[in-house]
């Protein structure tokens, strides 16, 4: 598929913003690395098994889901699963394989997939206008993932997200082979999405102007894995339990802990780190914004019938999602003393200080100005002005910003220039520095960062991410190699990246 914006003079326009990335005094504070958890992991050896190439067709289209539960009013949901599947499928594959997936539309609105935290090839990240032309109702489009990562990931449409992730329109995509044999005696999927559900079954509005400008619209019925309520499950007694923890929420932030048992962080965003017990963390939890997950070893009850409970501490009151029941013969586990899982295969940058650095700011915006401006910037006649956006993917208004340039808002508006330029294969150290009263999580595609330093949370241990929460004002300091692409670099509270906190660095 060619890019259809792959052109040098669009460079040429980009410099006015590669000026104001330099505009904000690039202080480098990057800390010791007081607990460094990346270090000593072991190398997974190779896995001896042949590659398999996982072909499959993901069908978006609507159809009828239980998903306030059985008994309850219907509610007409957009999914990947077919009626009786699951909303939210689980597709399970393994390092080295690749992906083949024909995506066929047959929504009344166009869509694509976006493979978050997959280093895909950038003709496949799955976003419209950027990496490739939306597919439209009744179209389909050959997807082509090769999966270089293990880890928990999960896939999702990249236009009006609020509204087709909000019906049910993602996957979660997990990728073994990051775990020695014998690691865990269950391995478990928790994706948390609450809905925006009214009695009858019926969607409520996804956005709201109060949510849009501040932390978001929240559902009306907490859910798990597609449902309302809390995830139950059986846990052999006394084993060892993986569970996987996906935020794929348009907004909430879920503070995770765990009552009534040992548990260790073990991935972030899939990627391994010494694990570090959840009660060594700040407040005895681990934060995870929209978008971001964290892997979990957990010790189930040593008596069959106990349970132990999942809690977000992050809402007004604390929320169970997840009760774990031990249930059969007590397995022989000793004491918790949680394995690492293998490393990531992602190089560390050597010698970040050495690196080149960059300095984006996450704001509001100072409205249609700044829209107006990118316009502006473009030459007349510029081929670039043709390629027309059109208001599924952005709003009439902008109310937030990256570097004070909101992405351009309303229909016919023209694709912005990059953030700016980066050098393929070359080593950068970015700040992003949150100026604003509410957390964002960060995220930026086709990359997996180190993440180095938080000026305002505490207790973070050193880690790999695609998606970071920082907290309001808030500095942090990230570690990445530049891949070759055009990539989003966006807020994943969804009405922020549809209301401007969103842009793109064009790395070639
Ligand atoms: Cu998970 Cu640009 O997205
Ligand atoms: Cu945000």
């Amino acid at each position: 598929m060619p890019k259809p914006l792959t052109r040098r003079g669009l460079l040429g326009g980009s410099a006015a913003a590669a000026a104001a990335l330099c505009a904000a005094p690039f202080v480098r504070t990057v800390r010791a690395a007081a607990d460094d958890r990346l270090g000593g992991l072991p190398v997974r050896p190779p896995s001896g098994l042949p590659a398999r190439t996982h072909e499959m067709t993901l069908v978006a289209a609507e159809r009828e889901g239980a998903v306030l539960g059985p008994g309850r009013p219907q509610s007409r949901l957009w999914s990947f699963g077919r009626p009786g599947e699951p909303v939210i499928p689980v597709i399970r594959t393994r390092v080295g394989d690749r992906i083949r997936a024909r995506l066929e539309n047959r929504l009344p609105v166009h869509t694509s997939i976006h493979w978050h935290g997959i280093r895909v090839p950038n003709g496949m990240d799955g976003v419209p206008y950027l990496t490739q032309p939306p597919v439209q109702p009744g179209e389909s489009f050959a997807y082509d993932v090769p999966l270089e990562d293990a880890g928990t990931f999960f896939l999702h449409p990249h236009c009006d997200e609020s509204g087709q992730s909000g019906r049910g329109l993602m996957a979660v995509l997990i990728v073994e082979g990051d775990a020695p044999d014998g690691y865990a005696d269950s391995d478990l999927v928790l994706a948390v999405k609450d809905w925006r559900l009214d009695d009858d079954g019926s969607f409520l509005p996804f956005e709201t102007k109060e949510g849009a400008g501040r932390a978001g619209t929240f559902g009306t019925v907490r859910g798990t894995n597609g449902q309302a309520g809390p995830m139950r499950a059986s846990v052999p007694t006394g084993g060892l339990v993986r569970l996987r923890v996906l935020n794929v929420d348009p907004t909430r932030i879920l503070q995770l802990g765990v009552e009534g048992g040992e548990a260790a962080l073990i991935a972030t965003d899939g990627q391994a780190l010494q694990p570090v017990s959840l009660n060594d963390l700040q407040d005895g939890v681990w934060r995870l914004g929209p978008a971001m997950r964290a892997d979990l070893l957990i010790q189930a009850p040593a008596r069959a019938g106990e349970r132990l409970r999942v809690m977000d501490y992050g809402s007004a009151e604390p929320w169970l999602a997840a009760e774990l029941t031990a249930a059969g013969p007590r397995l022989g586990r000793p004491a918790f003393e949680p394995r690492p899982l293998y490393a990531s295969v992602m190089p560390r940058p050597a010698d970040p200080g050495a690196a080149e650095r960059l300095s984006f700011t996450f704001g509001a915006s100072s409205g249609q100005d700044a829209a107006a401006e990118i316009a502006a910037g473009l030459p007349p006649g510029d081929p670039l002005a043709k390629v027309l956006l059109d208001n599924l993917c952005v709003k009439d208004t902008s109310l937030w910003a990256i570097n004070k340039v909101p992405w351009p808002a309303g229909p016919n508006a023209a694709l912005p220039p990059p953030l700016g330029g980066l050098v393929a294969g070359r080593p950068y150290l970015a700040e992003w520095i949150n100026t604003t009263p509410h957390p964002h999580p960060i995220h930026f595609h086709g990359h997996t960062f180190e993440v180095l330093s938080y000026s305002r949370q505490k207790a973070m241990p050193r880690h790999l991410a695609d998606t970071v929460l920082i907290n309001p004002r808030e500095r942090v300091e990230v570690a990445f190699t530049a891949a070759p692409g055009d990539w989003m670099l966006h807020c994943h509270i969804l009405e922020h990246l549809e209301y401007g906190m969103m842009g793109y660095l064009r790395v070639a």
